[in-house]
């Protein structure tokens, strides 16, 4: 077996693959890390037949949808998975075949209704069901205390001792466990009655997750995060510099179009000498009037420089192929020294 064990902060992903088919899967993976899954599917030779999330998470951006779109494997997810971009949905029992590997799931609903474990011949993943020294919370969306116990000690627990434990979190830099280990140890699993279990999970008053509902929209609808759109609408565009638009600007350059997409109070409290403005929100609709020409060379800026990006990529869509944005926005230009108008 090759195994591959890859942290994102306390985020912990998996690349299992089949040794004589080069047959893999990829399970939790996080959005941020997609490039570099894809380095080592590749560098490993391997041939990703699967993209698993063990459930849908609450803290952290699932890399599922784009790295099953990108290397053409389905995401796989539980049946109750809201996400419409689970294209393998698995019932409790149910196994993949990934070359001579075999992963069958156990559905652990507690820490979320679509949450499953994968257990292997001598190993199991346990999403959030099972952490090392703790156990997933059971407060957020979809999560019960009274289900968490009865994956637990009627599902999960009754594996062998000696299988090994790969959790979806690690904080402290643990790699795994094994189920005799933590039936053992782990702090949470010594309360063995239902009624005790579940007073102290509810007892638990944790702090919410940040991003979480960030989080929630995005995998449970495969929408973008806020990050990954700007990311996307930047890596459309080449940007201008501050001392190159200081150039253009004490140079009285006649063939840049200066648009400000900053709100009207933010214009007319300064703006760089010689904008035009336009707000983002009326972009769309007011761009024929006020661009008549979109063979020009259009800057757009805001004050952070975010706003102003999402605008010129907009402008490319539509047909201004020279826009482009000012890194640093107003705010880069003011603390330059650079001068303003009212
Ligand atoms: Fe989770």
């Amino acid at each position: 077996m090759l195994f591959e064990q890859i942290a994102t902060g306390g985020c912990q992903s998996y690349l299992v693959g089949c040794s004589s088919t080069r047959a893999a899967v990829l399970i939790d993976p996080e959005l941020s890390r997609v490039r570099e899954y894809r380095g080592h599917i590749n560098q490993l030779g391997l041939d990703l037949r699967y993209v698993i999330d063990t459930h849908t998470h609450a803290d952290h951006f699932s890399g599922g949808r784009e790295l099953g779109k990108a290397l053409d494997a389905p995401v796989v997810m539980h049946r109750l998975s809201p996400a419409p971009h689970a294209a393998l949905r698995l019932d409790d029992g149910d196994m993949l075949i990934v070359g001579e590997l075999r992963l069958q799931a156990l559905h652990t609903p507690g820490h979320t209704r679509d949450s499953m474990c994968l257990v292997m011949s001598d190993r199991v993943f346990t999403g959030d069901t099972l952490l090392i020294g703790g156990t997933g919370r059971s407060d957020l969306p979809t999560g019960d205390p009274h289900e968490l116990y009865e994956s637990l000690f009627e599902k999960l627990l009754t594996l062998p001792p000696e299988t090994l434990v790969f959790p979806a979190h690690d904080y402290k830099g643990r790699s795994h466990s094994t189920i005799g280990a933590e039936i053992a140890d782990n702090p949470r699993l010594q309360k063995r009655d239902r009624a005790d279990f579940v007073a102290m999970m509810q007892s638990l008053d944790l702090s919410a997750p940040t991003h979480l509902t960030e989080a929630l929209r995005t995998n449970m609808t495969g929408a973008k995060p806020v990050s990954q759109l700007l990311a996307e609408a930047a890596a459309k565009l080449p940007f201008m510099s501050l001392a190159e638009l200081a150039l253009r600007v004490g140079g009285n350059s006649r063939d840049l179009v200066i648009l400000d997409v900053r709100e009207k109070d933010a214009f007319e409290a300064g703006h760089i000498p010689g904008a035009i403005h336009l707000p983002r929100g009326q972009l769309e609709l007011r761009v024929n009037s006020e661009l008549p020409d979109p063979t020009a060379k259009i800057l757009t800026c805001c004050e952070f420089g975010k706003i102003s990006t999402l605008a010129a990529a907009t402008l490319r869509e539509l047909g201004y192929l020279r826009a482009t944005a000012l890194e640093g926005g107003l705010k880069g230009w003011r603390d330059a020294g650079h001068p303003l108008t009212v």
